[in-house]
């Protein structure tokens, strides 16, 4: 029998997962439930508030499709996903910091040339980005993959959009072996995060902005380094210091600098950690 007035419960569900062979799996569930009944304990949990709980994640599930992932953007407003980018962290001073993923990534973009337009159509103010792959002492990290995306001017992703015939504003692009690379594409504004699912009506609840700082989503890969997924975010945007999934550093900050022709040109290098056991 448990004895749920005296807190053998937690103790009890804890008990029935000891038998679990994978022994992380078992640290997992173990921790989650414990924290989970002190959750529940702290605020004094009401039948009807774990119901509407309930109701809540049930919706964010149904609002889940192949283009729209409500989970990983829920897992973004209440900071586990940063919390989870701080925790794996490269340890290597010097080397560019990581920061959310976001739901819009998609895994079969375009391979285009160096030097290429990747907005493909997508409406913006026109911009160059160039810059380079490198390890912790400057070395060219060679052929590194570039993976790229981004919102055009009405802050949409080309997968927000129906009946596009092609992807706009994102592309696969291989870094040159000195490391060095280049891309022309247009410049990002900030932009809502999907606000028309269960997540929309927790920020309209809370007060809390839905609007994220202008960026460009990068993931750099490179065999012997560790995978980078990171944003260039754009100086001076006042949406900054309200992400609303808490992505911004300073070092991801920078510079699209006006040019003479009227278009912007970003230069950001990447600096990647060494695999551990892997080369450099
Ligand atoms: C994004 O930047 O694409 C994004 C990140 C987190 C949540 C929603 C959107
Ligand atoms: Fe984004």
């Amino acid at each position: 029998m448990t004895d749920t007035a005296n807190d053998t419960l937690t103790d009890e569900v804890v008990a029935r997962f000891a038998d679990t062979p994978d022994p992380r799996l078992r640290e997992i569930l173990s921790s989650l439930v414990r924290h989970l009944h002190a959750f529940a304990r702290e605020v004094q949990l009401t039948e009807d508030e774990w119901f509407r709980g309930i109701d809540f994640l049930t919706r964010t599930g149904h609002q889940c499709s192949g283009t729209r992932q409500e989970f990983i953007l829920l897992s973004d407003v209440l900071g586990l996903s940063m919390q989870t980018v701080a925790i794996n962290a490269p340890s290597q001073p010097g080397c560019t910091e990581s920061t959310v993923f976001g739901p819009f990534h998609v895994p079969d973009a375009p391979k285009l040339d160096l030097g290429a337009d990747i907005a493909q159509g997508a409406r913006g103010t026109p911009c160059t980005v160039r810059g380079r792959v490198l390890g912790p002492q400057g070395e060219p990290v060679p052929h590194a993959s570039i993976d790229v995306w981004q919102a055009d001017d009405d802050g949409l992703y080309d997968v927000q959009r129906e009946h596009l015939p092609h992807a706009q504003a994102r592309a696969v692009l291989q870094a040159r072996a000195d490391g060095s690379f280049e891309f022309r594409s247009i410049l990002p504004q900030p932009y809502p995060i999907p606000t028309d699912g269960p997540v929309g009506e927790l920020l309209r609840a809370t007060r809390r902005s839905a609007i994220r700082p202008a960026h460009l989503h990068f993931m750099v890969q490179a065999p012997g380094w560790r995978r980078l997924i990171t944003h260039v975010f754009r100086r001076g945007d006042p949406q900054l210091a309200s992400d609303p999934v808490f992505g911004v550093k300073p070092s991801l900050v920078a510079d699209w600098v006006e040019q003479s022709d009227g278009t912007a040109l970003l230069e950001f290098d990447f600096v990647l950690q060494p695999q551990e056991g892997g080369n450099a």
